[in-house]
Order: structure tokens, then C-alpha cells, then sequence
């Protein structure tokens, strides 16, 4: 909803445990996004704050319910 700014916490998934090195670490300015956000997980992202990279491809993620 924010555009990728990290301002909103509607773009919140859960990374696969498999994916979870290779989606990089989370900023504190995500940290605190993710305060607000529902049912967070030590896996939960900001989906908008992952950098794409070809290493990525096949990355698997699901959604918290409260997104459904
Ligand atoms: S789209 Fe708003 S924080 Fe990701």
C-alpha cells in the first residue's frame, strides 16, 4: 500500500525457513514496521523491503491470515 516506502506493514509475509539466508536481514526501520503488523513471526518480512536477485528465484513465502 506504501509503495515499497516501509511505512505501512501491508506487504507482511512469512519466509519460507528454507529462503531464510538468502532474504538478508531486516532493518531496524523494518523491525519497528513489523511492531505494528498482526501475528509476527521470527520469519516475518516486509515482503517490499526484500531485494529481488536471481538468487531468489523460487523464494517462497506465505501470508499471515490476517492478509487473506
Ligand atoms: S508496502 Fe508498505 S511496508 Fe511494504
Amino acid at each position: 500500500d506504501c509503495g515499497g516506502a516501509c511505512a505501512c506493514a501491508t506487504c507482511h509475509v512469512y519466509v519460507d525457513e528454507a529462503w531464510l539466508a538468502k532474504t538478508g536481514t531486516k532493518s531496524s526501520m523494518e523491525e519497528s514496521m513489523l511492531d505494528f503488523a498482526e501475528s509476527v513471526q521470527d520469519n516475518s518480512r516486509l515482503s517490499c523491503q526484500i531485494k529481488v536477485t536471481d538468487e531468489l528465484d523460487g523464494l517462497k513465502v506465505t501470508m499471515p491470515e490476517s492478509q487473506h
